[in-house]
């Protein structure tokens, strides 16, 4: 096992916390009420494989692509830049998933594998294939077929809207997906204002010996959610400004021979900063995830 190379999640602090990444050919849900960030994770893990020359594929049954992009956009992601060359959507339209799933979906895929090409997918949001049947066991079907079919391809991540209150446990609805993948990520959010009202839990994640804590995250716009694994000494700031960091952070970076990308990831997050809290730590935490070790 020890050989299999993981797949990185793209997600600052979140690999530390599931020994380096997912396993390749594994399906993953994150789980979360609305305006957790799903899509945001989602989003930002295809775009960690497109960066690194891996396809990507984005399965939507509600918003058409034109409208994901331009969320995408608005939260620092150019996607269109690779659409239609390492970005694919399929848009499930109607109402017919199972017919859409059992027939058309496996010849899709089935072509697709021919070509053997690194592949992440995104199901966002998966609730419409579990709500397409109230009979249990032809949602356990459907979902299943789901993942065994999209898996071939490379790891699949799926987003289910949860319907829970903070702090009351994983309602029954989205049980299922958590049972039939092989990860399941719970995203909460708790309206009591601050930097880390956020928190990310790892239900499960096969195979792996994962973070057993409730970890904060926050969000950072042209990086995405920033997840704290690990408690990050953060120094005085002495009325230095933001944008003294990132410029630091920048020379850092470029002097450590960051790649581009993630020099550019930093510059995007400079641009966009506009919270009253230091950058400091999530900075922090985005070296690290990137094996940049900062000095001072
Ligand atoms: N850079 C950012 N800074 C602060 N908040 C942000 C940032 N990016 C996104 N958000 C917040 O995150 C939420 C949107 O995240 P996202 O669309 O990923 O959530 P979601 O879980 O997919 O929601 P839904 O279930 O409605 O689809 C919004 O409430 C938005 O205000
Ligand atoms: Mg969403």
């Amino acid at each position: 096992m020890a050989d299999i190379q993981k797949v990185a999640s793209g997600i600052p602090g979140l690999d530390d916390l599931i020994e380096g990444g997912f396993w390749p050919k594994s399906t993953v849900v994150i789980l979360g009420s609305s305006g957790t960030g799903k899509s945001t994770f989602a989003i930002q893990f295809l775009m960690e494989g497109i960066e690194q020359g891996e396809q990507a594929l984005y399965v939507t049954l509600e918003e058409p692509p034109e409208q994901i992009m331009r969320e995408a956009d608005l939260m620092g992601f150019d996607m269109r830049k690779y659409y239609e060359k390492s970005l694919f959507f399929i848009h499930l339209k109607g109402r017919n998933f199972k017919k859409m799933i059992e027939e058309q979906l496996p010849q899709l895929v089935k072509a697709r594998a021919d070509y053997n090409i690194a592949t992440r997918v995104v199901i966002d949001p998966m609730t419409p294939v579990i709500w397409a049947t109230t009979d249990k066991l032809e949602q356990r079907e459907l979902i299943g077929k789901l993942f065994y079919t999209l898996k071939e391809l490379g790891v699949v991540l799926c987003t289910v809207e949860e319907h829970a209150k903070p702090g009351e446990t994983v309602g029954e609805d989205v049980l299922l997906p958590i049972y039939l993948s092989d990860g399941a990520v719970h995203l909460e959010y708790y309206p009591i204002g601050g930097a880390f009202n956020r928190t990310l839990k790892l239900l499960k994640m096969r195979g792996v010996h994962h973070g057993e804590s409730v970890y904060p995250y926050l969000f950072a716009r042209g990086v995405g959610i920033v997840v704290r694994s690990s408690p990050t000494h953060i120094p005085e700031e002495q009325s230095r400004s933001h944008i003294k960091t990132f410029d630091e952070a920048i020379k850092t970076a470029e002097a450590m021979k960051a790649p581009a990308r993630v020099i550019d990831r930093i510059k995007k997050m400079q641009k966009h900063w506009d919270y009253d809290y230091s950058p400091e730590e999530a900075l922090q935490i985005l070296f690290s995830s990137y094996g940049l070790k900062r000095g001072g």
